[in-house]
Formats: structure tokens, sequence, C-alpha cells
């Protein structure tokens, strides 16, 4: 490591300190920031630590739609994130203003949404679900509920098929995980037929059915860590092989490919728009800073601890 580097995370480490803060990140962020970051998880325990933090001030590396879920369940506290541009196709897949009539023609349906929404979708959900406690959530509700699911489609329709459920889905994507490559996936195999493969839920339907481990990140990484393979091609953002390696580095992580020729690996640029520099600036000049107005904050939270306490 350089002496910039070095550096920039004496700063970082004493900025924090100052400012009684603490530095979530998701799996997906640059090697540098998870190693930097006190709590590293899934969208499900970035969640959960937000709600149980006391520092007063709280950095999400990750995107936009994680901040605010912190700042919902945290209004009290300063939430901060190093790029206001770090957003999400798979949120943007659903303004809220179209999912409000997709639920308004659905008068007798539960609105489920995935945690990958805007905080205005948030509030016209009944129970947000994350990847990792989809399944649970929906397990917990009647045979019978009729449920609209939105936004991912892949999601819904893996939750669909292992809860027997018809959900009606809203048909929307994200385009990292959507544009995985099968034939990449099963050249892979071919080469290396003892690797399992992993595989995010987020990913199409074809991929879902030959994988070894369906499951969210952090799900995927306690899948590779317990399981005797000693290889694992990883059908997810690459920036979770960073923990993976570190968690077992005895074991191979081979990348699986996106379907554009020529890339052995599949990158959310919005997740690695987080560097070490914009965390320094963002804690040093306290912004930007996450605002969520109080009725929708409020509206959205109702369905975020009504899935805190399913899971
Ligand atoms: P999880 O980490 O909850 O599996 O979600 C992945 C994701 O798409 C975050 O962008
Ligand atoms: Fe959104 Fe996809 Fe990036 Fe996750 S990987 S933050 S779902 S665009």
């Amino acid at each position: 490591m350089g002496a910039t580097s070095q550096s920039l995370r004496d700063e970082i480490a004493k900025l924090k300190e100052e400012k009684k803060a603490v530095i979530l990140a998701h799996y997906y962020v640059r090697p540098e920031i998870q190693e930097i970051a006190d709590f590293i998880g899934d969208s499900l325990a970035l969640a959960r630590k937000a709600a149980e933090t006391d520092a007063e001030v709280i950095v999400m590396c990750g995107v936009h739609f994680m901040g605010e879920t912190a700042k919902i369940l945290c209004p009290e506290r300063t939430v901060l994130i190093p790029d206001t541009e770090a957003g999400c196709s798979l949120a943007d897949s659903c303004p809220a203003d179209e999912f409000r009539k997709f639920v308004e023609a659905h008068p007798d349906h539960t609105v489920v949404s995935y945690v990958n929404t805007s905080a205005a979708v948030k509030a016209v959900t009944d129970i947000v679900v994350t990847s990792g406690n989809a399944r649970k959530v929906i397990d917990s509700l009647p045979a019978d509920e009729k449920i609209i699911f939105g936004p991912d489609h892949n999601l819904g329709e893996y939750i669909n098929s292992v809860t027997g459920r018809k959900m009606v889905l809203w048909d929307g994507a994200c385009h990292v995980h959507d544009r995985f490559s099968i034939d990449g996936v099963a050249e892979l195999k071919k080469a290396h037929p003892q690797a399992k493969v992993l595989v995010h839920p987020e990913c199409r339907r074809s991929l879902q059915m030959i994988a070894d481990k369906v499951g969210s990140t952090a799900a995927l990484l306690d899948f590779a860590r317990q399981d005797s393979a000693q290889e694992f091609i990883v059908v997810t953002e690459s920036g979770i092989l960073h923990e993976m390696q570190k968690a077992c580095p005895d074991k191979v992580f081979i990348p699986a490919p996106p379907e554009q020729a020529g890339c052995h690996c599949n990158e959310c640029e919005f997740m690695k728009r987080n560097t070490l520099e914009k965390l320094r600036d963002c804690l040093r000049d306290g912004a930007p800073e996450i605002i969520v107005d109080e009725e929708t904050a409020a509206a959205a939270r109702r369905s975020i601890d009504r899935m805190l306490s399913l899971s």
C-alpha cells in the first residue's frame, strides 16, 4: 500500500473518531473501502446494523437506497453517502408514480417490495424484503394471501418457484445481474467441473436453475465458507470476491462474465463510485447527507419495521 493511500486511511480514521461516525459498507464496494469499514454486510445486515448503532453519524458506503433505509431507521442520526450519484438501476426501474398505479390496480393484494427501491416506493409498500429474508417473509404470510411484488422480476420468479406462490410481478431488473451470460457460466463449468455455482437471485431464472446455491451476498459467502468444494463460480457482482477470498484463502473463486465479449467479471459502476477520497471528503464536510421527508419516512418505516420483525 502506497504512502498516499496510508495517509488517506489515517485521515479517515481520525475524522471518524472526531465525528463519532461509523462506516458501513456493502460487499460490492471497492476492497480498500471494505478494509476500512467498521462493518460490511448484505442489505439486510446493513439495515440491522444501522438500526442498532449509537454512532452520531452513519456513513453508508453502498448505494443511495441503502443510505435512505439507514436514515428511515435512524431519523435522529446524520446519514452520509460518499457520492449521491451512486444510484441503482433496479430501484430506477420502479418509479414511485408508476408503482403507485400498479398498487392501485391490485386493491386486494399485499404489497411486498424489495429493499432496492426508493423511500417513496417503500412508503406505498406493506412489507419490505431483502434477498436475505424474502423467502422467510413470504412464507410467513397466509397461503391464500394475494401478493404483488416489485421491482425485481428475477427475484420474484425465484420466490414464486420456491414458495409455490403466484405473486404478481413488477417487470424490473438490475442491469448487472440481468446481464450474466449463461453460456459464459456453462463454459466455466466445463473448465472447472468440480466448481459449485453461486447465484444471486437477481440473476435470470436460467442461471438460478443451474445454481448449487441461490442466495443473498451474505448467504453465498456463508455457503462458500461452509461447503467442502474448493472452487466456486460466483454469479453476482465481483466485489464480493474480496471477502470470499479473505474468508477462504485456500479456495478458488471465479467471477462469472457478463454477456458482452471481453469482460471477465461483472461490476456495478454505482457501487464503484465510492472511493477512499470521497469517503474522506464526506466525513470532513458532513455532506452529502441523506434527507427523507418526514411523511415518506414514517410510511416507509412501517414496511421496513414489518420486515425486521418477521426476519
Ligand atoms: P444483497 O447484498 O442484499 O444480497 O443485495 C445485493 C444487491 O443487489 C445490492 O445492490
Ligand atoms: Fe443496484 Fe444492481 Fe448495483 Fe445492486 S448491483 S446496487 S441492484 S444496480
